[in-house]
């Protein structure tokens, strides 16, 4: 098992890159496999998520050729060219793969069995299966979690459905079946979430339509190849975001970051505890907005955190959790009870890291009041196999006195290929064992 050993850091500098974003990465392969045509990708994000992903595609007759690391051209096979899989498709430790791909093969002439690593096979299916069901869709989970079986459907049919919880995996889903729907498909969101299947589906060439909080399409529309430009993930960013917020030298810039309105509630809830940050929007790259993020050492104060700001830093709020550890005073965190379904419960597993380096905190079902301001101890923490919660903690180590040892840290390549890497080239001393 591998593991971190982080000696207390003091400084932050220079520029970071960080790599391509995993929700719109997913998609690219998503939807350039059932479009017409090719499709290229650029700054592709090669983690383990986003491969996993793109051999399931493979495995269901998707070519994509892989020009280098981070540049593909997916050949479509258009909206029926998908094959039957012989095998199971196994998405690893990716929730967005798996629940995406349900949505996508409910409308396929063949059956097709979906499954996942210990974490994924924990994780909650029947939210996507659900309203699938209602689009006629045939869907077998086991005890509601993977493996997952999609029986092919004699017609889905379009829906007009509210979702219960904001989750932007469950709405993408309802729109892919959508595609294969007839009549409209529409899905009402409790909050915003993220609007990557949108706005990539419009750039397929797909008719989308947004009111308010409700989006809708018609099934039977063709897919185009398009063009994909992937910016750089705004939830590997926030782990930097956070660090110069702690430790920032003067001259520290995140560089070519997606700043989609809906992803961005973690630059919101730093600058309303106080953090010295701007924005630089760059030249559009396509359809998502990049931006470089200069950030400083702030002197961050504790706050209660809006809970509409929740779906738009869901991924954000570990690291967020070790922000509010170094603010003066009390950051509280409620209705981010989906925390407790991620690839672990976050709330749990931050609670137990937080406790282990001497922060004072306490856990509700849907949220954590965490109090700051004092320097850390070191310890050993447990990540629970989770990246977020690996990467986090060794950003807490700007902030500790004594050396973190963050074990089980092989799923940080789920999402963050070379996060050592880029850890040292800002000056975070960071081992990995
Ligand atoms: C994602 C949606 C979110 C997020 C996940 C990626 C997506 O999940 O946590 O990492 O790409 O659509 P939920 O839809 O479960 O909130």
């Amino acid at each position: 098992m591998h593991s971190y050993r982080v000696p207390p850091n003091s400084t932050v500098r220079g520029r970071v890159r960080v790599p391509g974003d995993k929700s719109i990465s997913h998609r690219s392969v998503m939807l350039g496999g059932i479009a017409e045509g090719r499709t290229q990708v650029t700054g592709f994000l090669a983690s383990a998520d986003c491969l996993a992903t793109l051999e399931a595609f493979r495995a269901m007759g998707v070519e994509v050729d892989r020009h280098s690391e981070t540049s593909l051209t997916v050949h479509g096979r258009g909206l029926h060219g998908l094959k039957a899989p012989t095998q199971r498709l196994d998405m690893g430790n990716a929730g967005t793969a798996i629940r995406l791909s349900m949505g996508l093969l409910a409308g396929q002439k063949f059956e097709s069995v979906l499954t996942g690593d210990s974490s994924l096979r924990s994780r909650p299916m029947e939210r996507v299966a659900k309203p699938l069901r209602a689009m006629g869709a045939d869907i077998l989970t086991i005890d509601g979690k993977p493996p997952v079986t999609v029986r092919p459907a004699t017609q889905l049919v379009g829906i007009d459905y509210a979702l219960p919880v904001a989750s932007a995996q469950v709405k993408s889903a309802i729109l892919l079946a959508g595609l294969y729907a007839q009549g409209v498909t529409r899905v009402t969101e409790p909050a915003p979430t993220r609007d990557h299947s949108e706005r990539m589906l419009r750039g397929f060439g797909i008719r989308v339509d947004t009111h308010e909080r409700t989006v809708s399409l018609a099934g039977g529309q063709k897919l185009s190849g398009a063009r994909i430009e992937v910016p750089g993930d705004i939830s590997s960013a926030a782990f930097f975001l956070v660090a110069g917020c702690l430790a920032g030298a003067d001259d520290f810039v995140l560089e070519n970051v997606g700043v989609n309105p809906t992803r961005t509630g973690v630059i919101d809830i730093l600058k309303l505890m106080g953090a010295d940050l701007r924005v630089h929007p760059r030249p559009a790259q396509g359809a998502e907005p990049v931006a470089d993020i200069e950030v400083r050492r702030s002197a961050l104060r504790g706050i209660a955190v809006p809970e509409s700001l929740v779906p738009l830093a869901i991924d954000e709020l570990p690291v967020l959790f070790v922000a509010a550890a170094a603010a003066e005073g009390e950051t509280v965190f409620t209705g981010a009870a989906e925390l407790r379904v991620k690839e672990s419960d976050r709330l749990a597993v931050m609670a137990e890291g937080l406790t282990r380096l001497g922060v004072t905190n306490e856990l509700a079902p849907d949220g954590i009041r965490i109090g700051g301001g004092r320097r850390l101890q070191g310890g050993e923490i447990d990540s629970h196999g989770d990246h977020r919660i690996a990467m986090s903690f060794a950003v807490a180590s700007l902030i500790c006195d004594g050396t973190i040892q963050v074990r089980d840290t092989e799923n940080v390549g789920t999402s963050f290929p070379g996060f050592v890497e880029t850890a040292r080239g800002c000056g975070l001393e960071l081992t990995s064992l």
